[in-house]
């Protein structure tokens, strides 16, 4: 299926962005109406250099039913990526994620619905929870058994990872109720430009550049399965191209790690000692490992991620928030204060 006339909602923030300039790159006969609120998370430098006839940004909120129904009219397919997106906000305030991550998908799929545009919701593993550790397994867990598939149950953790695991479930329901004309993917821990500094692995970046020591939660044997943006982006392109109605797919780059070899790397890489870091308050119901098995996606669409090796993955972003200082050193203070005030 090819599609003309696209709408990108949350296209200001981090994988959002890089799935507009991934296909603003990629299929420049495509137009892209960008739906963003640029909340704190949201910036309109983030689409800095790509053509304005391509790429239109509409400044608003998905929960507005009227704006809503006035751009989904005109388009022929809305890829969703706004969400309010971290976990420890979730802790401190739920109130937004539940405003947007589920009535603002509400608001979507019903004008979808209505003018019957083709849906693509970009959702989280954490709707499954978390796995146990490898190392707690016997035989060090390995197989495939280990992993999330689209066959896994819900069980979430947060408040972020259970508002969408809701949206998640609205979408199928109107798949299935009213043929909305949907699929779903969840994607593991994205990495790469733009990702903004209240996460994990550009916090610790500018932590180093700004001569404060990087904070790591708990003993730092969490795992996360780290997968580069631009393979998040083209397995997005491939489901909303090529994907089967109905149907959920589970993106990730096979790249499990825990948080303190992550740290270590990036401290390695950035010519300070392995140690140079403060061991903080662990976030409340931290997930111990999440892991994706996506033969699915790889066997019935033929997607295959690009770049898989972390460690110049890892180079290449520290490279971008070495060069784009102005991007992120205006809210670093305020980031850094709030989670002090948090004990982390
Ligand atoms: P982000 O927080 O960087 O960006 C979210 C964007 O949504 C921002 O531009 C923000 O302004 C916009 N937004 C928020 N509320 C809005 C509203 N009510 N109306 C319109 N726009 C609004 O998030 P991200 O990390 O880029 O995540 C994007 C999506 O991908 C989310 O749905 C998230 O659940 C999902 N996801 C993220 C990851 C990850 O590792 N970051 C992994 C898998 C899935
Ligand atoms: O798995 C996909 C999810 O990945 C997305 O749905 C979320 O939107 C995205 O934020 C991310 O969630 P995490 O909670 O895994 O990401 P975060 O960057 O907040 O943390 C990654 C790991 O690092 C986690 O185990 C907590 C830990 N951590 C985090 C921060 C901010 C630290 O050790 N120190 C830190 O300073």
């Amino acid at each position: 299926m090819e599609y003309k006339n696209i709408i990108v909602t949350g296209g200001a923030g981090f994988i959002g962005s890089n799935f507009v300039h991934y296909v603003a790159k990629n299929h420049p006969e495509v137009h892209i109406t960008v739906l963003d609120k640029l909340t704190y998370a949201g910036n309109k430098e983030n689409l800095a250099g790509l053509d304005k006839s391509q790429v239109e940004l509409v400044v608003g909120d998905i929960a507005d039913e009227k704006l809503v129904n006035e751009l989904v009219k005109d388009a022929d397919a809305v890829v969703h990526y706004a969400a309010e997106s971290h976990n420890d906000n979730s802790l401190k305030d739920p109130s937004p994620f539940i405003q947007t991550n589920i009535i603002g998908t509400y608001t979507l799929i019903e004008a979808c619905r209505k003018y019957n545009v083709r849906f693509h919701h970009v959702s989280t593993d954490e709707v499954y929870g978390d796995l146990p550790l490898r190392e707690d397994l016997p035989g060090h867990g390995e197989g495939i058994g280990e992993k999330f598939t689209s066959e896994s149950r819900y069980n979430p953790s947060s408040p972020y990872s259970s508002s969408k695991a809701s949206s998640d479930l609205l979408v199928k329901a109107w798949v299935r109720s009213f043929n909305l004309q949907a699929t779903i993917s969840n994607c593991s821990n994205n990495y790469g430009p733009y990702q903004y500094i209240e996460k994990f692995i550009p916090r610790q970046i500018t932590n180093v550049l700004s001569g404060i020591k990087p904070k790591l939660y708990g003993t730092g044997k969490n795992v996360r399965d780290w997968i580069h943006t631009e393979d998040h982006s083209s397995a997005v392109w491939t489901i909303l191209t090529k994907g089967k109605i109905g149907e959920t797919y589970l993106i990730g780059a096979d790249g499990e790690q825990n948080n303190k070899d992550v740290l270590e790397l990036i401290l390695e890489l950035m010519g300070q000692p392995s140690d140079a870091y403060d061991v903080v308050k662990d976030r409340p119901g931290h997930d111990l490992r999440y892991a994706i098995d996506s033969t699915k996606l790889r066997e019935e669409l033929g997607w295959k991620p690009q770049f898989t090796d972390f460690r110049s993955g890892l180079e290449s972003t520290i490279k971008w928030y070495t060069e784009n200082q102005d991007w992120w050193k205006k809210d670093k203070e305020l980031v850094e204060e709030t989670y002090s005030k948090n004990g982390q």
